[in-house]
């Protein structure tokens, strides 16, 4: 039985991890190789920044604790969660260079342990990851066998940057791969302390949990994409992608989520994901072509987005805004978003730009470093860029007062700016001015509005004489 937990690797999954187990009473252990991460936690800090992690530390302190060593993490726990990192080789596969590490240190540490005590790799990992490297690992290490003296599964998670701990307590399933039954049962049994009785609990063999990891994240992409192909298409045509969208979307069989075409997907899971699934065909001589369609349309976006950009821009030494640099909103993580890619591709092109993303700021100026400018708040980036681009939905754009933009380009990839009636009739006009086609429903709203708005109209008669 599972009482007590040790977490190893305390970053942006594993720190929400302990705060989780934590907060349903449960002893929890961090340890981590960066002795930043565990001073922290041994101070009651969040190692890193995530949606609710301080809170949660500050309530549940009581039974969090931190160390570097080995045997003591080992030794005040019935299981070991193991979440370090697997960065992506240049063939999209995973190394487990750092799963092997850990292995060989807890393996060390189990030789002197006498209970049974289980290690669940959380890490995303290949197929067939866990049966031929780790476990070996663990074994030769430990002197002992798995599914006999100790217990191994692999159980990775299901979360969103920014909101990790809910998405932690609160999962649609719960997927384990267990190399023994008695192992996958006290996995399910604690996890049902965690999770409550309502989540699916997916017990099976090591490979389908590892394979059913990514290729949930892959449908996910694909459905992405299909979205944004679509809004791609109904661009051409001049009409709402979202109109479009929402009737395939209230079909059961294929759902609204995940079906909005907005900015391409990025961030530590999905684009590396897909590939990783791709790359595990290859390597059983399988070709794939779904992954690398999904991930061509991905990459289009951008591209299509710059040669718009490029399109309207008044002269080269104009500026462009770049509204969000983060992969998505509440979170500082730009691996592989939109907006900072964006920002680099102008960059080097040598287009000024003027971002912002408060809470990324700091990630992308490790990236973008000293290519791009930075704005203290939405409002000066409006006023400075003389094309915007609004890479993150930020709820405030819908409320920003029209006068600030005069008659700026907005592109706006999530028709959130155009909720605002004075925006939206200012992006329609804008539109006209460079050719594109307006749909006939708009067309007949923005009559409408400017019939009624004197700003508006004004500026539309304007551009008419
Ligand atoms: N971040 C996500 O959104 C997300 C989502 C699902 C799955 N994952 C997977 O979870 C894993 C961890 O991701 P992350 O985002 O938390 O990574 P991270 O880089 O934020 O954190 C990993 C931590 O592991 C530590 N570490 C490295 N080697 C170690 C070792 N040998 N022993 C102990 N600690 C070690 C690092 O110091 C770091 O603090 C990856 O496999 C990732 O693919 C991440």
């Amino acid at each position: 039985m599972i009482k007590r937990a040790s977490v190893i690797g305390l970053g942006k999954l594993g720190s929400p991890l302990v705060a989780s187990f934590a907060s349903h009473g449960i002893p929890t252990i961090g340890l981590d190789i960066n002795s930043e991460y565990v001073k922290a936690l041994q101070e009651g800090r969040a190692p890193v920044q995530e949606t609710d992690l301080q809170k949660y530390i500050d309530q549940y302190h009581w039974v969090i604790s931190a160390t570097s060593d080995w045997e003591e993490a080992v030794m005040k726990s019935d299981a070991s969660f193991i979440v370090v990192p697997t960065p992506s080789n240049p063939d999209g596969s995973f190394s487990n260079k750092f799963v092997v590490d850990a292995c060989e240190k807890i393996g060390m540490a189990l030789r002197a342990k006498k209970e049974f005590h289980i290690v669940a790799v959380v890490s995303t990992i290949m197929p067939e990851s866990s049966e031929d490297e780790i476990i070996p690992i663990l074994e030769a290490f430990s002197g002992k066998r798995a599914g006999i003296d100790f217990g191994y599964c692999y159980s990775p998670a299901l979360i969103a940057l920014g909101s990790v701990i809910r998405n932690f307590l609160n999962p649609d399933l719960v997927m384990i791969g267990e190399s023994d039954k008695r192992s996958g049962q006290d996995l399910e049994m604690f996890y049902r302390a965690v999770v409550g009785q309502k989540p699916a609990i997916h017990r099976v063999g090591l490979a389908e949990a590892e394979l059913a990891k990514i290729a949930l994240n892959t449908f996910i992409t694909t459905k992405i994409s299909f979205a944004n192909m679509l809004g791609m298409l109904s661009d051409k045509l001049g009409i709402n992608v979202d109109n479009v969208t929402k009737i395939i979307g209230s079909d059961s069989r294929v759902g609204s989520k995940y079906l909005k075409a907005g900015g391409s997907y990025g961030g530590p899971c999905f684009p590396r994901d897909n590939r990783a699934l791709a790359r595990a065909a290859e390597r059983l001589h399988m070709e794939t072509f779904l992954p690398q369609a999904t991930d061509r349309t991905n990459t289009q976006l951008i591209q299509n987005l710059y040669w718009e950009i490029e399109e309207c821009l008044p002269t080269r030494s104009h500026s462009v805004g770049v509204i969000g640099l983060a992969y998505k909103l509440d979170t500082d993580v730009v691996e592989e978003a939109m907006g900072t890619r964006l920002a680099q591709m102008l960059a080097a092109n040598r287009i000024p730009v003027i971002a912002y993303d408060p809470l990324a700021e700091k990630s992308a100026k490790k990236i973008l470093d000293g290519a791009v400018s930075f704005a203290s708040s939405l409002e000066e980036c409006l006023k400075k860029a003389s094309v915007i681009v609004v890479a993150n939905p930020y709820p405030e754009l819908a409320n920003i007062d029209p006068a600030m933009l005069g008659g700026k380009t907005i592109i706006d990839c999530w028709r959130i700016v155009k909720k605002n009636r004075c925006l939206r009739a200012r992006h329609l006009i804008n539109e006209r001015i460079r050719g594109k086609r307006i749909a006939d429903q708009e067309s007949v709203w923005l009559k409408e509005h400017t019939a009624a708005c004197d700003g508006c109209g004004t500026l539309l008669d304007e551009l008419n004489s």
